[in-house]
């Protein structure tokens, strides 16, 4: 194999060596960016337009919380108007500048919100409408309770509860609002059928006690006298407020009031009722799990129901006692819910953490591995430009004399020279006095011509041919450093060491490793 096939060879062996650990760094940077891919994953964000803020609103944001809990790919933000249009317009506009995946609206009336329920729904995100109705036809889902089936159903309870006869005050909800309409229109439906049932007036309640104790209040202090035997509040803070008018104003017999939404816990309707506030309620369901539920299925493409009509029950003393019960004990495993969703997060949080440091561990590791391969490359480098030189030498070499046989016309001289020295190749004692008339030159002659030919000194070219001998013996033979040393003319080892590096770069001994 020649020289030079040698060099290709080793070069390409050189090349494979040097790119390994590169291929080592684009698997880590792979592995890397594939795991911190799959651990991002894509969050819908559903937006709750809530109309006003109560403890039924309140507890129905807490179920869409903890409906999100069981969906990690969920965020839900929450917008309340207070009863305001205007405001709940603006809240779904940003809802929808800000992004939102879905939208779930509780419309403060049934027109007024529209416009900015098209907006949405125009822009691709899916609406669902909850429990208060629309104008609008442009919506993915609606979910609510038959609230003219409760407001009729409330109106067979008054019916049979004043053995139909008696005068009833109703306070409304608020007025434009799609369930204060229907439990009107309910009621008024039932106890048109019991003539002996009067009703002596429809006052505002707009959902709200302070509201409901103000009207009221104003309605007794114009009909002083009037016997009122029902009251029925759209909603049971309405009947709270009508009843505490009531109180207030001295009146002899103290009405039975009726209301809806029949909440569990402190302030609910079923405590109410159980505690003979009120006479009786209707449970309007919150039902914000379903809902969140709901949401899901859209925004993840699973078939859904359009409408979806939500199960509603009457509270009175007889079941009153029951059904807090129960809700007490609902109360208690939700809050074991939330603790346990706490200690989900913490743990969630310390797994975060835990994979920062994993990260950072990589990114050592990374960071050594590129260091490594940064050395390594370096020492490659050292080595080959090293077999350069040498290769380089040898060929010069091998071109003077090349050119000397071919061209030269100098009669051979290089021929002559290297003959010379062959001759006496181990002789530590040849001079340039002795080369020169080996020659038939004079020692100047010998200088200019060595001189001109090959750039450099007749004591250089002496030198460099006994190296390159030695360095073909540390191929060739077994001979130790010191044996070649003297084989090739040196006196001296460590001279030798000192020439050889100087010439090839390297020292004697590594000539064989390199060639390995
Ligand atoms: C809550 C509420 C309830 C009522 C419902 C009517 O904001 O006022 O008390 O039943 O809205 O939409």
């Amino acid at each position: 194999m020649s020289f030079c096939e040698t060099q290709t060879r080793n070069m390409y062996k050189r090349r494979k060596l040097t790119y390994l650990p590169l291929h080592i760094l684009y698997i880590v940077c792979f592995i890397i960016c594939i795991t911190s891919c799959s651990t991002d994953s894509k969050k819908y964000r559903v937006g709750v337009s809530q109309c006003s803020a109560d403890i039924w609103r309140d507890k129905q944001n807490a179920e869409l919380r903890m409906g999100a809990y069981f969906h990690d790919n969920v965020e839900v933000k929450f917008a309340a108007a207070y009863d305001s249009d205007e405001r709940q317009v603006q809240q779904i506009d940003s809802l929808i500048n800000e992004g939102i995946d879905l939208l779930i609206v509780a419309p403060n009336q049934v027109e007024t919100i529209s416009p900015a329920i098209d907006r949405a729904y125009d822009k691709g995100i899916p609406v669902i409408v909850f429990e208060r109705k629309t104008s609008s036809r442009k919506y993915t889902a609606f979910m609510s309770a038959d609230n003219y089936e409760m407001g009729r159903i409330m109106g067979e309870y008054i019916i049979s509860k004043l053995d139909g006869k008696g005068t009833v005050l109703e306070l409304q909800g608020l007025e434009g609002s799609s369930p204060a309409i229907e439990r009107h229109n309910g009621l008024m439906d039932a106890l048109k059928k019991a003539p002996g049932i009067k009703v002596a007036a429809s006052l505002r309640g707009d959902w709200t006690e302070p509201t409901a104790y103000k009207t009221t209040s104003k309605w007794l202090a114009e009909h002083k006298g009037e016997r009122i035997d029902m009251v029925f509040g759209g909603n049971d803070r309405t009947a709270m407020g009508a009843r505490k008018a009531f109180l207030e104003s001295g009146t002899e017999v103290l009405p039975l009031f009726c209301g809806i939404d029949g909440l569990p816990g402190k302030d609910g309707g079923i405590q109410q009722v159980r505690d003979s506030l009120l006479e009786a309620s209707f449970i309007y369901p919150t039902r914000g799990d379903m809902l969140l539920d709901l949401a899901m299925r859209i925004l993840e493409g699973k078939p859904y129901k359009k409408d979806t009509l939500l199960m509603s029950a009457m509270v009175t003393h007889d079941n009153a006692k029951a059904l807090l019960m129960e809700s007490d004990e609902i109360k208690r495993q939700s809050d074991r819910l939330d603790l346990l969703h706490d200690k989900a997060n913490s743990y969630m949080q310390e797994l975060d953490a835990q994979r920062m440091v994993n990260w950072m561990t990589l990114g050592i590791i990374v960071l050594l591995i590129v260091v490594f391969v940064l050395f390594y490359l370096y020492y490659l480098r050292k080595v080959s430009m090293q077999r350069e030189r040498v290769a380089n030498t040898l060929w010069n070499m091998d071109s003077i004399v090349g050119t000397e046989d071919k061209e030269s016309a100098e009669m051979g001289f290089f021929s002559k020279f290297r003959e010379c020295v062959e001759a006496h190749m181990d002789d530590s004692d040849l001079s340039i006095d002795d080369l020169a008339a080996y020659m038939n030159l004079s020692r100047t002659q010998l200088y200019r011509k060595v001189k001109a030919v090959t750039g450099s000194s007749p004591v250089e070219l002496l030198r460099t041919t006994r190296l390159k001998r030695a360095y073909e013996l540390l191929l060739t033979t077994d001979k130790s450093v010191s044996e070649v040393a003297y084989a090739v003319g040196f006196s001296a080892p460590s001279y030798f060491t000192k020439c050889f590096k100087d010439e090839f770069g390297m020292v004697p001994g590594e000539v064989r490793k390199v060639e390995d």
